[in-house]
This record gives structure tokens, sequence and C-alpha cells, in this order.
């Protein structure tokens, strides 16, 4: 734990990455298994994550993104983009999938599928959008984790045109929406931001332990 919490010390939201150095492939494939394993409501994971190293890419999301050097700099970016609505199709896909991995009968799941019609499918795609995206949040603050872990840089950013984004992406026309981006790469040691204290509210003001 000791471990843990020095590393969550570690790491902070880097403004400034060394272009020259890549993150290795090893390092991309376990970045992306703790974004499979995030926890998510149910486990419909309604989102898909864009991973972006190709330069060209990067450079045209750059001034969707108000010129922050971190697109261009880091070695990649994470776009995470949030179902717009979920339909009873995507449910349907969803408990095929639990259907063959754990060997249960579809009408045995019968129970599961009304409950998240009522809860999900059927309310207003306004709340459907803003659920998912809170569900992909949740993946974000796991590769967050992760690549201190494996002391990988990163910054979460809000500071981004999703509507621009998604075009550039090729899916202003689909059910996905940009909801949260993630670069990670190495730090450049002259970025200053990795000397400054951590501002965070007192214990006090953060928590009530009741
Ligand atoms: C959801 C989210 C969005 C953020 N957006 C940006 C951003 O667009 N650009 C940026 O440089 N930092 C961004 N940050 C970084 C925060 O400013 C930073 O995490 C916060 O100040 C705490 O500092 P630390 O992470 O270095 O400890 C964002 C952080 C989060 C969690």
């Amino acid at each position: 734990m000791e471990n843990y919490i020095e590393n969550l010390n570690w790491r902070y939201a880097t403004k400034k990455f060394n272009p020259e150095k890549k993150l290795s492939e090893d390092e991309v494939q376990s970045l992306l298994k703790s974004i499979q394993l995030s926890a998510s409501s149910y486990g419909l994971q309604p989102y898909e994550v864009f991973v972006i190293s190709d330069e060209e890419t990067k450079a045209k999301l750059k001034p969707a993104a108000w010129n922050q050097s971190q697109l261009t700099d880091a070695s990649h970016v994470f776009v995470f983009a949030g179902l717009k609505k979920i339909d009873e199709n995507y449910l349907d896909a969803y408990l095929d999938n639990i259907s063959k991995i754990r060997d249960i009968q579809i009408q045995d799941l019968s129970g599961l599928k009304n409950m998240l019609t009522t809860n999900i499918v059927e309310q207003p795609e306004a709340n459907q959008k803003t659920w998912a995206q809170k569900q992909a949040y949740i993946a974000l603050g796991n590769l967050l984790s992760a690549a201190a872990h494996l002391k990988i840089d990163t910054c979460p950013m809000e500071g981004f045109d999703a509507q621009k984004f998604d075009e550039i992406l090729g899916i202003n026309e689909t059910n996905l929406t940009s909801a949260v981006i993630a670069t990670a790469g190495f730090r450049s040691e002259e970025d200053q931001m990795q000397h400054a204290k951590k501002v965070r509210k007192q214990k006090e003001e953060l928590f009530h332990i009741i």
C-alpha cells in the first residue's frame, strides 16, 4: 500500500511531455487492460476508447484541445467516447455476452433484461448520455492509477471541443461522443509542475467519518 500511495504522489497532471519517449507495446497493453477491467454500472461499459499514437491524428486534434502541447508531445492520446443512447440492441448484445461467457440461458436473464430496460433503456436520452460519460470517467481513473503504478505519466483533460474531436475521429454520425481524454507518455525534465507540491483539501474537509 505504501508503494501505491508513493506512486499516486509521484503522479501529476503532466504539462510537458518528452516527445522523444514513447510507450512500449507492453505498456500500452497494460494500460488497455486497466481500462478493460474497469468497473461500470451493471457492467454495461457504455463507452469505447480511441487509442491514438498516429502523429498526424494527434496534430489534427491539438487545435481542438486549445493547442495544449500534451496532444502532440505525449506518446499516446486516449479519447474516452461515451454512448449517446443505450437502446434495446445494445442491451441484447450485452446479455448475449453474459450468456456466452457464463454459460447461462438467455431466457434466464429476462429478469435482468426487464430491470435494465426500465432503469436504463427507457430513461431520457440526455440522462443516458450523462450516465455513459460518468462510467467512462471511472475507466479514466483506472487508467491514471495504472499508469502511475507503471511510472507512466498522464494528463487527464477536459479542455477540448468534443464536437471537433468527434469530427476528426469520424464518429460524429455515430452513437458515440467524446467525453474525456488522457494523454500518456513520459514527463519532460523541463516540466516545472513535477516539482510543485500537491494541493489537496485537508482530510477534515474531505471526509465525514461516521
Ligand atoms: C477530468 C479532468 C480534466 C482535466 N483537464 C485538464 C486539461 O484540460 N488540461 C490540463 O493541463 N490539466 C487538466 N486536468 C488536470 C488537473 O488540473 C489536475 O489533475 C489537478 O490540478 C490536480 O493536480 P495533479 O493531478 O497534478 O495532482 C484535468 C483533470 C481532470 C481530472
